[in-house]
């Protein structure tokens, strides 16, 4: 008999960067009881700061009450230990994009949560199906890719394999649903299907910016007065992490080798550089406040 989990309601996030502590907040808002967890205290401190300062920021807005600020943290609980998640319905992982990370929290998860309990990942570059081969449950393994902002972006693609169980596509399309998210289903490919579309956009920006055919803020005032986009395509990659584009690009051409999926030489240049964006305090913008910063 297949073992099946009879509601979700106890959720781990394993990783809590920008996504992870994204997730986090979604999964709380929307009621459920959640587990964050990280490698260490310093990084733990970092998700829930992160959490606690989105929070404030609604509660400053007007958007959410004290009392549902009060609720929501409550029902969210920060961890190192991922044997703190035994009792977890469904496992989030938001770890960073290498296959060696995750087949270690993929032999945690495996290993400490129930055998009906969903393990989820939210890679944007690595096949599902090869991290499902990582557990001796590959039935229960699923992606749940969600897009940053987390809190903001309404869609969120339920990535299946050749052996997804029926029931856990389903129950996580529910869950989706749960979270006031729109659930669209998407095969294992290279991309799924929002990156395999919107990072070559990405990338041809970069290309565009690299011959010089206009400046960074032209490019980006071209997509969104002309094209009602709300960020122009050099913020996007400064707010995604040109590290995160740089990986599905390089997925993209491995399994397709067509030239509109090769990474432009400027992207490549810039991660090695360790301009990856906001987060490194330098991408295609600065954000480190530094006087006359040179142009990438
Ligand atoms: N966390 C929580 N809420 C956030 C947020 C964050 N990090 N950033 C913005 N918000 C909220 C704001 O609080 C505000 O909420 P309100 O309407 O309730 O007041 C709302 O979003 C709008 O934010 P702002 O007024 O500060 O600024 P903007 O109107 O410029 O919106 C944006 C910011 C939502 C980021 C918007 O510019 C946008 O939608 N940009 C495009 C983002 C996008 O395309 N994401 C997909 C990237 S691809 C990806 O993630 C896939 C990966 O695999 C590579």
């Amino acid at each position: 008999m297949v073992a099946m989990v009879e509601e979700i309601n106890k959720v781990g996030v394993v990783g809590l960067g920008t996504m992870g502590a994204g997730i986090v907040e979604v999964f709380a808002r929307a009621g459920f009881t959640v587990t964050g967890v990280e490698i260490d205290d310093a990084a733990l401190e970092r998700g829930r700061t992160h959490l606690e300062k989105s929070l404030a920021k609604a509660v400053a807005k007007g958007k959410l009450t004290e009392d549902e600020q009060r609720a929501i943290l409550g029902r969210v609980t920060f961890t190192t230990s991922r044997d703190d998640l035994a009792d977890a319905h469904l496992a989030v992982e938001a770890v960073p994009e290498r296959l060696d990370i995750k087949r270690s929290v993929f032999a945690d998860l495996d290993r400490i949560l129930p055998p009906a309990a969903i393990l989820a990942t939210n890679t944007s570059s690595l096949s599902v199906t090869e991290i499902a081969a990582l557990t001796s449950r590959p039935g229960k393994v699923i992606g749940l890719h969600f897009f940053n902002p987390a809190p903001v972006m309404r869609l969120v693609e339920i990535v299946t394999t050749v052996v997804t169980e029926p029931h856990v596509r389903e129950t996580a399309t529910q869950v989706v649903t749960r979270l006031g998210k729109t659930p669209v289903a998407v095969g294992d490919r290279a991309g799924f299907v929002a990156n395999a579309l919107l990072v070559p956009y990405l990338n041809h920006a970069v290309a565009v910016y690299e011959q010089g055919l206009a400046t960074r803020e032209q490019i980006d005032a071209a997509i969104t007065s002309a094209a009602g986009f709300p960020m122009g395509p050099l913020t996007l990659m400064d707010l995604v992490g040109l590290d995160v584009l740089l990986d599905v690009m390089d997925v993209l051409w491995d399994e397709f080798r067509r030239p509109r999926y090769a990474a432009a030489p400027l992207l490549r240049r810039m991660v090695a550089a360790g301009l990856l964006g906001r987060k490194s305090g330098r991408g295609f913008y600065d954000y480190s406040g530094a006087d006359n910063p040179a142009e990438p």
